[in-house]
């Protein structure tokens, strides 16, 4: 079991890998959340006495470190307060809507920034406090980019990486953040700087060196002191074996009959799933939906939309719009244009665990991923991973990270309504052989890139960023 100050890999996130649930005798226990990051870094953890740094999601929570199926899991508490301030306030009413192309108006209060400095130096002594010497730590994501800087200043003797989930805006629009030059600081503390595409990583060199001034060659910058900070794109992906397989299983199959049963077996089933989030592009995707049947290319007796929409920040004031608009569009589409046991739009607002998902994944003869700005998009790669008879066609906005590598998808432009109408009708009336080879090469490029080569690639990385510092990572 991992001591304070014996971790050689801590991986710093806003999350950590686990939710508290309470059973039906009332009694409470951790369960995984079921994302890749963690089931791709687990065996490296496990080898390097790892510990993950995160908040349970719940306010106060004053849970002491413990360890769950053999991961060191390092609780940091939130007050509601911080809550209210650094999580929905800073990270997601002024960052979030910031780096996805002001989709909505970023809010900027200084109330909000201060918090947002107060957790990242509370996340940054975490970590310097449970660190072995020379250990290597991993932050995460934007709620945190002040702490690979606090940390170094703490302990100059880690190496630090950071990878950012999502994208990185072009100068102009970083240009707003009234703090902007203290969060370039706080990422340059980092040896590593990891973005999902590489223009985020030329976004960054490129503002380091109008903002902060710092001498950049290519994806390098050279800082004051001697160090030097590497930007570099590192898609992230998913645990693609793992969908398969669930895909493959027969209770995957017989549940992905089920639910076209339930559905009333239409010859085509539309797939959309994503976190309610106004970045997703649902409401212009439901619109071409109902356009399409309207103009009567498609009618509601032989085909469906099924649109899932996760819960996600619903205390968040754009979020709840968001909500209202979404229910009153699937009100009104359904209301003009379904029939009897037949709508245009079957529409659940909940979360479904990753074997319902696969089972909507085998159900679906088109899944429809049409997000106005996206860090990469995990639903796309999953449904690829989930078509192992390469049918099943794709339709992805251009703006979500995961275009630049299923180039073979029917890309869309989720403000073009027409442009995304015909995608759809070329999807649906397409080929047979048109879908397979699409289909077949998008799956190459998934299977060959998954969650597990993306995370040995940086860690690979951040191993070779500072050769003074001896120590290697355990395989
Ligand atoms: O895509 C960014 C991200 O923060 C993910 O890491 C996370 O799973 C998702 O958004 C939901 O975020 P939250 O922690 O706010 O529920």
């Amino acid at each position: 079991m991992t001591t304070q100050g014996s971790a050689d890999l801590v991986i710093v996130a806003n999350r950590l890998p686990v939710d508290r649930v309470t059973l039906s005798d009332g009694s409470r226990r951790w369960r995984r959340s079921p994302g890749g990051l963690v089931s791709a870094l687990e065996p490296v953890m496990r080898s390097n006495d790892g510990a993950w740094i995160g908040w349970t999601g719940v306010a106060d929570d004053e849970t002491d470190p413990f360890v769950d199926d053999g991961l060191w899991l390092v609780p940091v508490p939130l007050s509601a307060g911080e809550i209210e301030e650094f999580y929905e306030g800073f990270s997601n009413a002024t960052l979030w809507p910031l780096y996805h192309d002001v989709v909505a108006k970023p809010e900027f209060h200084r109330e909000w920034w201060d918090a947002y400095v107060r957790v990242n130096r509370r996340f940054a002594e975490k970590a310097a406090e449970i660190a072995a010497k020379d250990a290597m730590v991993w932050v995460h994501d934007y709620q945190l980019q002040l702490v690979p800087q606090m940390l170094r200043e703490l302990r100059p003797d880690l190496r630090i990486g950071f990878f950012l989930h999502i994208p990185f805006p072009p100068t102009e629009l970083f240009g707003q953040m009234p703090w902007r030059r203290q969060i370039l600081e706080g990422l340059l503390g980092a040896d590593v700087v990891g973005f999902q595409l590489s223009g985020a990583a030329q976004n960054f060199v490129r503002l380091v060196r109008q903002r902060v001034g710092h001498k950049t060659h290519r994806d390098m910058v050279y800082l004051p002191d001697g160090r030097t900070v590497q930007a570099m794109a590192f898609p992230i992906s998913i645990d693609t074996d793992g969908f398969e397989e669930l895909a493959r299983s027969e209770s995957v199959t017989e549940r992905a009959a089920q639910i076209r049963s339930a559905l009333g077996d239409p010859e085509l089933v539309l797939l959309g799933i994503d976190r309610l989030d106004y970045t997703k592009g649902i409401y212009p995707r439901l619109r071409a939906w109902s356009e399409l049947v309207a103009d009567g290319d498609f009618s509601v007796k032989d085909s469906v939309f099924v649109q899932v929409a996760t819960p996600s920040r619903e205390r968040v004031e754009q979020y709840r719009i968001l909500r209202d608009d979404i229910d009153r569009l699937v009100g009104r589409i359904n209301g003009d244009l379904g029939r009897l046991g037949s709508p245009a739009i079957a529409y659940m607002h909940s979360s479904f665990p990753r074997h319902e998902m696969a089972a909507l994944y085998r159900a679906a003869d088109i899944m429809v991923v049409t997000p106005f700005r996206d860090g990469m998009n995990l639903v796309a790669k999953e449904y690829v991973a989930c078509r192992y008879d390469n049918d099943g066609a794709l339709v992805l906005s251009e703006f979500a990270g995961a275009a630049n590598e299923l180039r073979q998808a029917w890309l869309i432009n989720p403000y073009d309504i027409n442009g995304m109408k015909d995608a759809i009708v070329e999807a649906a009336r397409a080929e047979p052989k048109e879908i397979t080879r699409r289909m077949k090469a998008m799956r190459k490029q998934v299977r060959e890139n998954d969650v597990a080569s993306w995370a040995n690639r940086f860690l690979e990385e951040l191993e070779a960023a500072r050769p003074s510092h001896s120590k290697k990572l355990r395989p």
